[in-house]
Order: structure tokens, then C-alpha cells, then sequence
């Protein structure tokens, strides 16, 4: 297993490109199973867990091939189709339920392994299922597996969901493209992956509108057409990059980034004196003078401050100026850097969600390590800020969701490389 190396360089200045959403990608590249024509998407991440999600596509019948070093993947899923997601996939990426909505809405069957828990939580799927089972599937779950069926298609339906599920979101939008009349989905996600899929199924023909806010409608339609479709900024990797030059000082500016993707993120950063500035390419990033200040943090649902920015934050707030409070609202066990983070010198304490951090003048390097895709990234920014070396173990996390961390980091003057594991 690779590891990182990293060590405190004093600030970081440059520009770092920001690459399409991981989140995003892993829910528009099933939506290939919705139509037999080809479905083509551009700025495409290179990452680990893409690659699993070609894989899982393939086992499921559908040719997906990536170009251009992997920033352009064509699919198409015209051949006959194996209903099942085998759990040997399922189990390394939660991700794959995505291909249960469209299994459903296409063959009118599917057998979906569940993902299994996580590092982060239990990750149950009742609200996917009560969500297609709205629309007329039945869902039984034997022996580890969710075994979907419907009795002469999807039927349209008005659906509320307990609580605003990202997955179970698209899940049901994706299936209520195909299904027999109208389906509203009512306090459904608004998360940018989320319109960014939606505006993919309008290029192949959905009807669909509401996406962004809380209630989405579905006027279902015969079929979908191919398209091809650029896959949205990466708003989790802009604001990880966007707490590189506040942890360590300097300016950088991230290309591609945009405010509208991370406004309740760019607050925070504001009033702990982090200035961020709207460029032509993208947002510029620097500490406002002196020591970052503490502020308090609560992760919600979009619009809100996003939970897979909470660990970044975290080590932010670890050198702030005074004590912070993180509530930590949508996982119930999305703290495991602290202890990691406590290696290096920082004061947290961790009661249940909250976790208050009484901030410190510097962090010093430690061996540490990576339990999950943030928490892993979030020991990397607190090494760059760190006196000494910090090696970072277990980055197979941090391959999953971030792509050429090394290359983007070392072009703004870290000083960070791979160790080449076992
Ligand atoms: C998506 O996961 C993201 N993953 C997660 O990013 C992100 O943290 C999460 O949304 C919240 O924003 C992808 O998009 C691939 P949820 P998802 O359904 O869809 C509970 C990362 O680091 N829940 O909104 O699985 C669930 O346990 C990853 O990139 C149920 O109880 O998130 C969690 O506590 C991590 N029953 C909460 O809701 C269900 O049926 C939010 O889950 C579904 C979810």
C-alpha cells in the first residue's frame, strides 16, 4: 500500500485545476443503462473509484470504454443486459447502488448486492427502496442482495422522501424517466450532481424540471436518446484545494471553481479570514493576514456546509485563533481523523457528533493514518502545514476521490510525494 510524504514548506502559491465531480460522474455514467444509443461524458475524473464503476458496468453488459488518457468515457448498454450487481463490486463502492433505478426503469428487473457499511456509517438503503417501491417496484432482500421487480413497468408516482437522500434522489429520477405517467419527487436533494444529472437526461430526452430545489418532476417518456455530456466541477475537490493556501498561507487560485457550488463553504471560510476571489478561470484563495480564526461548522444537506468538506475544515480549524465546534449531521461516525489529527499535536474533543477543537499555533509532522477518502486528504492539508514530515499511510482512500493530488500540490510549491508501498 502507497503511502505520502509530506512536509511543512511555508505558503503555497500557483494554480491548481480542478477536475470533473467524482459524485457526479458515478451517477450520470449509469444512466447509460437507460438507453440503448451511446451516452458520452467529457471531463471525466481519473479516478479509482471510476474505474469501479466501468467495471461494474461492464459486468452488467455494458461496453464503456475511456479515451483521451481517461477524461472522455463512451458507453453504450444496446447489448442484452445482466440484471445482477455482484457484491464482490458493490461492497468497494456504496456508489453502485446507483444502478438500481435504471435496471429497474430498462428491464423491468434487478438484482442490486447492498453495499455493505462503510468507515462512515451503516449507510442503509430504506430510502431507495420506499422510493422505487413508490413507483411500483417490488423490492425483497434476501440473502445480502435487493431483488427488484416490477409487474408491467414503472408507474408514475408522488413520492416524499424522510430526508433528502442524494443517492436515493437519483435513483428515482433516473427510474421515473421511463415509468408510465408523471412522478414528483418532493423534499428531494438539491445538490449540484444532481442538476448536473438531471441536465444529462434532458439531452436524452427526459422531461424533467424542479431539479436544484426540493421538489422535482418527472413527465415519464417511451425511451431516451444518446448524448454526450460534460460532467460538472468538482465542488468537494475546489473547496479541498481551496484550504490548501488557508492552512499554509500564500494564494492560490483553483481553475474551474465557481462560488454557486460551495456558497455556505465560502461564508465559513470568510469569516475565519480567508478571502475568496472570483477570477476569469476560476476562484483565487488567500489568507486575509495573520492566524485563521475559529468558527463553527454544521454539515447539511445542500445548500448547507457539505459533510465531505467537515474533515478538511477540520484541519483548518486545528491552527485557528480561539475553539471551534463541528456538528457533524449526516454521517454518525465521520470523525476518525481526529485521533489522526491529535497525532500531529492538535487539541479535539469528540462527543458524539460534535467535536470541539481548541486551536493550537502549529501541528507537527506524525505518522498517520488515512480511514476513509476525506479523513485521508485531510491529513495531507495538515502536513502541509505541519513542522516536520508527516507520512500519510493507507492512501488507496485518497486515490478513490482525488486525482494527481501529488502533481496539482508539488506545482504550488508543497513539499509532497509517493511512497511506494508493498
Ligand atoms: C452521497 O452519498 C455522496 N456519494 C457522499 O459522498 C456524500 O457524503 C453524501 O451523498 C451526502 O452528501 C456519492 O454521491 C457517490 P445520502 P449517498 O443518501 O447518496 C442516510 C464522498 O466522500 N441514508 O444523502 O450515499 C445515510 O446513511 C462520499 O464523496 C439512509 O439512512 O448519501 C447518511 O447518513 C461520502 N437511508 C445520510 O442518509 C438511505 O436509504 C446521507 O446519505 C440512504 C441514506
Amino acid at each position: 500500500m502507497d503511502s505520502i510524504l509530506v512536509k511543512g514548506n511555508g505558503p503555497l502559491n500557483g494554480v491548481i485545476p480542478i477536475a470533473g465531480a467524482k459524485n457526479a460522474c458515478l451517477t450520470l455514467m449509469p444512466a447509460t443503462l437507460l438507453s440503448e444509443e451511446p451516452l458520452t461524458l467529457t471531463n471525466a475524473p481519473r479516478l479509482s473509484d471510476i474505474r469501479t464503476m466501468t467495471s461494474l458496468l461492464q459486468s452488467l453488459g455494458a461496453e464503456v470504454s475511456a479515451l483521451q488518457d481517461g477524461k472522455v468515457i463512451t458507453m453504450s448498454s444496446h447489448g442484452m443486459l445482466n440484471p445482477t450487481a455482484d457484491y464482490d463490486i458493490v461492497r468497494k463502492m456504496r456508489a453502485s447502488n446507483l444502478v438500481l433505478g435504471p435496471l429497474l426503469a430498462r428491464l423491468g428487473h434487478a438484482v442490486v448486492s447492498l453495499p455493505g457499511g462503510c468507515a462512515i456509517g451503516a449507510r442503509p438503503m430504506d430510502i431507495h427502496i420506499d422510493a422505487l417501491a413508490a413507483l411500483g417496484a417490488e423490492i425483497d432482500l434476501r440473502d445480502g442482495y435487493l431483488h427488484a421487480k416490477t409487474q408491467g413497468g414503472l408507474k408514475g408516482a408522488v413520492h416524499e422522501m424522510r430526508f433528502a437522500s442524494v443517492g436515493a434522489t437519483e435513483n428515482f429520477v433516473m427510474a421515473a424517466t421511463l415509468a408510465k405517467g408523471t412522478s414528483v419527487l418532493k423534499n428531494a436533494a438539491r445538490e449540484p450532481e444532481i442538476v448536473d444529472l438531471v441536465q444529462c437526461l434532458r439531452r436524452m430526452g427526459a422531461e424533467i424540471e424542479g431539479e436544484g430545489t426540493s421538489t422535482i418532476t418527472i413527465q415519464g417518456v417511451d425511451r431516451l436518446r444518446g448524448a454526450t455530456h460534460p460532467v460538472v466541477t468538482d465542488r468537494i475537490e475546489l473547496g479541498t484545494y481551496m484550504l490548501a493556501p488557508a492552512i499554509c498561507g500564500g494564494e492560490v487560485e483553483c481553475l474551474g471553481g465557481r462560488i454557486d457550488l460551495l456558497a455556505a463553504f465560502c461564508e465559513k471560510l470568510d469569516e475565519a479570514g480567508i478571502s475568496v476571489t472570483e477570477t476569469e478561470k476560476g476562484l483565487k484563495v488567500a489568507r486575509r493576514n495573520g492566524r485563521v480564526k475559529a468558527v463553527n461548522v454544521v454539515t447539511e444537506p445542500f445548500p448547507g456546509f457539505p459533510t465531505d468538506l467537515q474533515a478538511q475544515m477540520m484541519a483548518l480549524l486545528c491552527t485557528a485563533e480561539g475553539t471551534s465546534v463541528l456538528e457533524e449531521k449526516i454521517f454518525e461516525n465521520r470523525f476518525m481523523h481526529a485521533p489522526e489529527l491529535m497525532r500531529m499535536g492538535a487539541r479535539i474533543e469528540v462527543h458524539g457528533g460534535h467535536a470541539t477543537v481548541y486551536g493550537v499555533e502549529k501541528l507537527r509532522g506524525a505518522p498517520v493514518m488515512a480511514t476513509d477518502l476525506r479523513a485521508s486528504v485531510s491529513l495531507i492539508l495538515a502536513g502541509l502545514a505541519a513542522e516536520g514530515e508527516t507520512v500519510v499511510s493507507r492512501v488507496y482512500h485518497l486515490d478513490r476521490g482525488y486525482e494527481r493530488v501529488e502533481e496539482k500540490l508539488l506545482a504550488c510549491g508543497a513539499h509532497i510525494e509517493r511512497i511506494s508501498g508493498s
